[in-house]
């Protein structure tokens, strides 16, 4: 369902190009869990962000379930990414003008449903999270921002949910209720890919991506 070929990213900057991503081939089949691993730099926050419809390649085709995602339109782009894909940031990205209910809200900007405060509501909840539904994120500690930010990422039931270091920013325990709450979105059947340097998300996924310097390190055989 996912499908990149030849995939390359090169950043210009004033002291030179980097090629972040350097012919990047990759299949993903729907309901996959794949954990995106390599040393910082290698990377796996550029490929997230191609995957995610954010960030055009400098060559190479992305697509996602048979729609090549930079050959649509700016509009389709962003309707197709609000409607399928939801992204969980290593640095949580939250609002900080806004609570949580509404944190959570931004998400809905294509929802058509007129029950959208409720449904934030409910998912809130399901994230131990209700006593805190008005507060912002500064009062929040790390773990509560992290699963405002999964919350958020599922409110609009997207198929893919792609993941960049999701716990890098927390202690053992809330690490272990984040990957817990991804894979329980896995084993419901959506398309998990969550970038990471630790080893702690591997035992959960299906397979491991391994990339050095822009490259994949163990293409698959296919
Ligand atoms: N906006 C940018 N402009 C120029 N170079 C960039 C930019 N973003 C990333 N790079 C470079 O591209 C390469 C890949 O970066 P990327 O952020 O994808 O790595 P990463 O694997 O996510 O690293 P980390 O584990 O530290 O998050 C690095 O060499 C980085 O310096
Ligand atoms: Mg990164």
């Amino acid at each position: 369902m996912i499908c990149l070929e030849n995939t390359v990213k090169t950043y210009r900057t004033r002291k030179g190009d980097v090629k972040a991503l350097n012919n990047v081939n990759l299949r993903i089949e729907k309901g996959e869990f794949i954990v995106i691993s390599g040393p910082s730099g290698s990377g796996k926050t550029t490929l997230l962000m191609t995957i995610a419809a954010m960030l055009r390649p400098t060559s190479g085709i992305v697509s996602v379930e048979q729609n090549n995602l930079y050959a649509m339109s700016i509009r389709a782009r962003a309707k197709f990414r609000a409607e399928n894909i939801g992204f969980v940031f290593q640095m949580f990205h939250l609002v900080p003008y806004l609570n949580i209910v509404e944190n959570v809200l931004l998400a809905g900007g294509t929802a058509t449903d007129n029950n959208k405060n409720a449904k934030a509501l409910e998912l809130i909840e399901q994230f131990g999270l209700a006593g805190r539904n008005y507060h912002k994120p500064a009062e929040l500690s790390a773990g509560e921002k992290q699963r405002t930010a999964i919350a958020r990422a599922l409110f609009n039931r997207p198929k893919i949910i792609l993941a960049d270091e999701p716990t890098g920013n927390l202690d053992a325990d809330n690490a272990t209720s984040v990957l817990g709450y991804l894979s329980e979105f896995h084993k419901a059947g959506g398309t998990l890919i969550l970038a990471t340097h630790g080893v702690e998300a591997e035992r959960f996924a299906d397979r491991t991506i391994n990339l050095h310097n822009g490259k994949v390190a163990n293409p698959d055989k296919s």
